[in-house]
């Protein structure tokens, strides 16, 4: 069984290398006229702030209504801080087309263009999240603490790598496309583990995410909650 960090620094930083050639070749060459509407736009923070507080009336309610004042989460609604404006705008994109299935977001989604997605996404961006970076990545997880093992170690032999060489060494999210995850409630994340099983939520970035949820359990996902729980926010 690997147990060198260096695997999983090494783990993470192709990942990352593989994610950014990926957005650099979307974004690095001049878009084919016959897909404009495939050109993201720049986010404007300032209207999204707006858009955060005061919703598209009547259609579209506010963002705090449910997800809190500052974006913080509220009972089932997630936080939506920590994380890259790119990943925030593919999920209000997914919730809008249907290939991440919600009820409650998919008219809230759909109700915004794409200017608006894209400003709602760069104002959360900006939003600080309460999850510190630790100076030096957290270690000395014991076997039998299923919850730091995952987050620190993964289960190599299954071919789960650690959550914290992809969304980093806190869960505090990596750059545009990994998302903060330590903030997030043990029933989020098994709803969204249970989506990608059933595939009502698309498979993201590679298809990384997606083919870790199947191979996590309930008990997992409530270990690595609660570990990340446990920690110093
Ligand atoms: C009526 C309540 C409600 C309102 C209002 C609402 N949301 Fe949501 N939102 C939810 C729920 C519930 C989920 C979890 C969906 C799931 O389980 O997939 C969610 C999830 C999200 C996610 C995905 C988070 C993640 O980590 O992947 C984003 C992004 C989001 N909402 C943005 C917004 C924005 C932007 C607004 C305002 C324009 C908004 N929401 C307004 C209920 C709401
Ligand atoms: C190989 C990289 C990688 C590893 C390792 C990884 N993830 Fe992820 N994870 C991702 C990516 C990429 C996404 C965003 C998926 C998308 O865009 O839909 C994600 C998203 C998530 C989400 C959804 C967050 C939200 O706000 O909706 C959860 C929950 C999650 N991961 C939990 C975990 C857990 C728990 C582990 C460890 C057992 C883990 N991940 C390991 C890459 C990874």
């Amino acid at each position: 069984m690997p147990k060198h960090p260096a695997l999983r620094v090494g783990i993470g930083a192709v990942l990352w290398l593989a994610l950014s050639a990926t957005a650099q070749a979307q974004s690095g060459s001049a878009p084919p006229a016959s897909a404009p509407a495939a050109a993201a736009p720049a986010g404007n923070a300032k209207a999204g702030q707006t858009l955060m507080t005061a919703g598209v009336p009547p259609a579209v309610a506010a963002c705090t209504s449910c997800h809190g004042q500052n974006a913080e989460g509220a009972g089932a609604f997630p936080p939506l801080t920590g994380s890259g404006a790119a990943y925030l705008r593919a999920q209000l994109d997914a919730f809008a087309d249907g290939s991440r299935a919600n009820p409650i977001m998919a008219p809230i989604a759909k109700g915004l263009n794409p200017q608006q997605r894209a400003d709602v996404s760069a104002y959360l961006a900006s939003l600080p999240s309460g999850i510190a970076r630790p100076a030096t990545p957290p270690s000395g997880a014991k076997p039998g603490d299923a919850g730091a093992w995952l987050a620190q170690r993964g289960r190599m032999g299954d071919g789960v790598p650690a959550c914290a060489s992809c969304h980093g060494p806190g869960g505090e999210g990596v750059g545009e496309h990994f998302p903060a995850i330590a903030h997030l409630s043990a029933a989020y994340m098994q709803e969204q583990v249970e989506a990608w099983k059933a595939g009502k939520r698309g498979p993201g970035p590679l298809g990384l995410m997606s083919g870790i949820a199947k191979k996590l359990s309930s008990d997992d996902v409530k270990a690595v909650a609660a570990y990340y729980a446990s920690r110093a926010k």
